[in-house]
Formats: C-alpha cells, sequence, structure tokens
C-alpha cells in the first residue's frame, strides 16, 4: 500500500480554542496516547503571545518533555514571527511552522500585521530556521475563502506558497482555516500548486465546518497531495477565524485512506484511547463522522 503522511494537530489546533483548561501532564498524556497509535507527526504547540492564547502558555515547558518522552514523533510547533522562533529553538525545537494568512484582513486579526508584512516575517522566520538547521512548514491559511474578506485569490495563494517555498519551507500547508473548500475547489487549487510546488513538499489542512473534510482530502489524494494535517477526534478551530468548527478527524482520514489503498500506520483502535482521554479533559464529546462506527467496532462504549 502506497504510504501518506499524517500530522496530527490537536494538542495545538484542538485545544488553542477550548474553554477548559488542559495542563502541562494532561498534554503530554494525549500526545503520548497519539503517539501510541502510531502518529508520526505532531503539532504539539504554539509559541505565540500568552495573551493571545492562554491555552498554549506552556509550549516552552511541553516541548522538551514531548522530545525527550517520545523521540520517535516528530514535534511541530506553530511560530507567528521571529520571537516565537527564538523561543522555540531556546526549548529545543527542532521542527517550525510560520502561518501566513492569504488575505490582509485575516493577517491583522490573526498575527497583527497587515499582509505584506505577514509575507515579510515569515518568510524572514523561515530563513531563520533553516539557518539554524529546524525542519519547516510554512501554512497558508483561509486559502479558499475568508471569513472577513470572502472568496480567496487563487493567484495569492500561489504566489504566497512559492514565495515560502523559496523562503525554505520544506512543507508548504494549505489550509482551509473555516472549512469551506468544496472537492472541486481542491482539485482546481492542488492542480495549479502541484505544477511548481513538489507533492512531497505540499500539505493539506482542512476543517470540517461544513461535512466536506473527507472529501476534501479524497480530491488532494486524486491529484497526488500525499501530506495531510488532520486532528484526533475532529478537535479544533482558530479562535481568530469566526465560524471555524473542528479539523478533519484523523480518524475520518485514516479510514478513508486505509480502505482506498493507502497506508497510514495510524491504528484506529488505539486513537480511540486518545479521543476518549481527550473527552475526559474537555469534558465534552468529540469524535468525526465515523466515531460511532469506529466505537462500536471496537466494543468500546462511548462515554456516559
Ligand atoms: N511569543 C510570546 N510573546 C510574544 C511573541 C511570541 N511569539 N511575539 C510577541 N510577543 C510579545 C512581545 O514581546 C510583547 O510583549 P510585552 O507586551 O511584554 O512587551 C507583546 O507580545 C506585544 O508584541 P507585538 O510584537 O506588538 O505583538 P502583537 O501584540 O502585535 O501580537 C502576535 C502579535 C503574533 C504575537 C500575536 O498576535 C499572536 O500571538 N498571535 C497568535 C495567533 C494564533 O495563535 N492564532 C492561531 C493559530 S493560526
Ligand atoms: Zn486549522
Amino acid at each position: 500500500m502506497e504510504p501518506i503522511f499524517i500530522t496530527d494537530v490537536s494538542p495545538r489546533d484542538g485545544l488553542q480554542n477550548q474553554s477548559i483548561a488542559v495542563d502541562t501532564q494532561a498534554k503530554l498524556e494525549l500526545i503520548r496516547r497519539l503517539a501510541c497509535a502510531g502518529v508520526r507527526s505532531i503539532e504539539v504547540s504554539s509559541f505565540v503571545s500568552p495573551k493571545a492564547v492562554p491555552q498554549m502558555a506552556d509550549a516552552a515547558d511541553l516541548l522538551p518533555r514531548v522530545m525527550a518522552q517520545l523521540p520517535d514523533v516528530r514535534a511541530s510547533v506553530l511560530v507567528p514571527n521571529l520571537k516565537g522562533l527564538e523561543r522555540a529553538s531556546a526549548a529545543g525545537a527542532q521542527e517550525i511552522a510560520v502561518v501566513l494568512s492569504a488575505t490582509e484582513t485575516m493577517n491583522r486579526k490573526n498575527i497583527n500585521m497587515g499582509l505584506s508584512q505577514a509575507a515579510d516575517v515569515s518568510a524572514q522566520t523561515l530563513q531563520r530556521a533553516k539557518a539554524q538547521g529546524l525542519r519547516t512548514r510554512a501554512y497558508v491559511a483561509v486559502a479558499f475563502d475568508c471569513p472577513f474578506e470572502g472568496r480567496t485569490s487563487m493567484d495569492t495563494v500561489v504566489t504566497l506558497s512559492q514565495r515560502m517555498q523559496a523562503a525554505g519551507a520544506d512543507e508548504v500547508v494549505i489550509a482551509d482555516t473555516i472549512g469551506s473548500a468544496s472537492p472541486g475547489m481542491v482539485k482546481q487549487l492542488l492542480q495549479v500548486l502541484l505544477t511548481t510546488i513538489s507533492a512531497d513538499r505540499l500539505a493539506v489542512h482542512f476543517h470540517d465546518t461544513r461535512g466536506m473534510g473527507v472529501a476534501n482530502a479524497w480530491a488532494a489524494l486524486e491529484a497526488g497531495v500525499r501530506r495531510f494535517d488532520a486532528s484526533t477526534g475532529g478537535i479544533g478551530g482558530c479562535p481568530f477565524a469566526p465560524g471555524a468548527a473542528g479539523n478533519l478527524a484523523t480518524e475520518d482520514l485514516v479510514l478513508m485512506a486505509e480502505r482506498s489503498g493507502f497506508a497510514t500506520g495510524i491504528d484506529l483502535h488505539a486513537l480511540l484511547d486518545a479521543i476518549a482521554f481527550a473527552e475526559a479533559a474537555l469534558q465534552r464529546r468529540f469524535g468525526g463522522r465515523s466515531i460511532q462506527w469506529l466505537r462500536q467496532q471496537a466494543e468500546k462504549p462511548a462515554l456516559a
């Protein structure tokens, strides 16, 4: 079976938006369970302003513990600027992700910079990270629609993606931040991107707001993409993008991919343990569209 590569973003994209605070030990346990399920790439936290996102304030404490306890896991952290990179490096980060939105307003709301400054800062951050020998990812957010400006210009997404690659992004991550894309839109954008960015340097990051996450992932697979972000239990959403619901659930992506002849290396039964843990920690029910069926298969009763 052909492998696909999944980065689980639940500890970052999933937890950044939760009203219940999750302590460092509980985050570590969630990450440990993801690793036990076979997840080999995890976005564990973000080095952003603790005033902007208090849930990620413990990044410098969490990251070294993850790296020490789970040396086989690629632990990535989101950094919005050079200060974030500095903090991440000091904590021992080996992989960072910058976040550049494809519209003026989304950048201002998310990182308090206009598009042009955000692109410059992201490029500088990538260059410095590469000079330090780190692995790098670059999110191009609101790549399909912006909650403030409507439909995003495809030309802008393509130009920014190419610029981030030229600045040193090992992986450009096309993010449907508010989950508004359709398979047709995904196919159209990826076909263009893949003419200048090779499939091994392109990833997709979908949210499931309109129930299109799996269909969009399939469109990306058909277009030739093999690198995916997903969030266990579908936990997630950007606090600065109104209307953003949870991510495409890792379990839905794994089920779809494995049943379609792709190998993910992820054990679905073991993933249920991670979801159960997240539910207990956050006092909320989680799970993608396949969760009921998966739980029946595992004969594990859902939490009461
Ligand atoms: N980590 C921690 N603190 C940071 C920081 C970082 N990466 N970048 C800046 N700061 C601090 C500055 O040191 C300064 O601190 P002080 O008030 O004690 O002097 C303060 O934040 C303001 O600095 P400034 O450069 O003016 O930042 P800002 O207020 O314009 O905020 C960001 C910019 C990027 C730091 C902030 O908008 C942010 O953290 N956004 C993250 C959004 C996010 O995580 N979105 C979800 C993921 S896509
Ligand atoms: Zn997201």
